[in-house]
């Protein structure tokens, strides 16, 4: 969202956002029709931070397909954890981290773009000697296409590790991944859902491995800080995060906690549980 705000900024560029339907997805019909001639962009992102909505990528790409309007997908939660397709989804441009479900290294990402997409985005701001040839004293000539966009100076053991961790979830199988997350996280949900004082707030149709709660009554980062001291990785997603969700729907925060395929049932139990004696002996009941 910073880019998207700072090009406001900078451009004037009209943000405009679009609903969610009644399952908490973005409203693909909302979208329709708030399509006109002066829409650029639309921008969705696969799986927010901070719930285990997983949206309709692809049918947005099949209401985009045959427009002038590139659609630039967020899949930094995504990669990894479920399949992800830039032909499925018709997008223009796809991104995503290292460092979340790709378990790859800190500092690296990745960013798609279509032959379209390079050819309209024009050369970057901070192109340098690897980008563009310095062709006469006051000229730079830059490289085509996705090399412009490239620094001279990159993390290459970043980059090796990156490619490591993409091959290894492959060799596991990306549908397998997905389906043994899609297990543990419906089994997390299903405990948590029991848990007196304890909800839920993943909304949408279509669920990931996030899975997001509060408990009531507790303070949720020190909730969160406890988990952690029993060894149980949690983390938690505020507002500023989520400004665009988070305050229609009163919440201030959620405890996260994302499963992978490496997980198992007894430690998913023992999350629950940990969860459960939050609030109290006996609370399970
Ligand atoms: C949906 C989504 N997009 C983008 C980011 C930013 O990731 P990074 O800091 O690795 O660029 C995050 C990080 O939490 C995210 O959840």
């Amino acid at each position: 969202m910073g880019g998207l705000l700072r090009a406001r900024e900078i451009q004037g560029t009209e943000i405009v956002v679009v609903p969610d339907d009644e399952s908490g997805q973005v409203d693909v019909g909302a979208l329709e029709s708030m399509l006109d001639e002066r829409t650029r962009l639309v921008s969705l992102t696969h799986v927010p931070t901070q719930g285990g909505l997983v949206n309709p990528a692809s049918e947005v790409g099949r209401l985009l397909r045959g427009t002038s309007v590139l659609y630039q997908v967020d899949a930094c939660q995504s990669v990894g954890q479920l399949p992800v397709n830039v032909d499925e989804f018709g997008c223009d441009i796809l991104s995503f981290t290292g460092r979340k479900f790709v378990r790859g290294p800190r500092g690296t990402g990745m960013v798609w773009a279509s032959d379209t997409a390079l050819a309209e985005m024009g050369n970057p701001a901070g192109v340098d000697g690897w980008g563009a040839d310095w062709t006469e004293p006051m000229t730079i000539t830059p490289h085509d296409p996705a090399r412009r966009f490239e620094p001279f100076e990159l993390f290459f053991a970043g980059k090796v590790g990156m490619a490591v961790a993409l091959e290894y979830a492959r060799s596991i199988g990306v549908d397998e991944i997905a389906e043994r997350n899609r297990k543990l996280s419906s089994r997390m949900r299903q405990s948590l859902l029991e848990l007196p004082g304890v909800t839920v707030r993943d909304k949408g149709r279509e669920l990931s491995a996030l899975t997001t709660f509060t408990i009531e009554g507790h303070d949720l980062p020190a909730a969160a800080e406890q988990l952690r001291k029993q060894g149980i990785d949690v983390s938690t997603s505020g507002q500023l995060s989520a400004r665009l969700d988070f305050p229609d729907r009163g919440i201030e925060q959620v405890v996260r906690a994302s499963v992978h395929y490496y997980n198992t049932e007894e430690e998913v139990d023992e999350l629950v549980a940990a969860v459960a004696d939050l609030q109290g002996p006996g609370a399970a009941g």
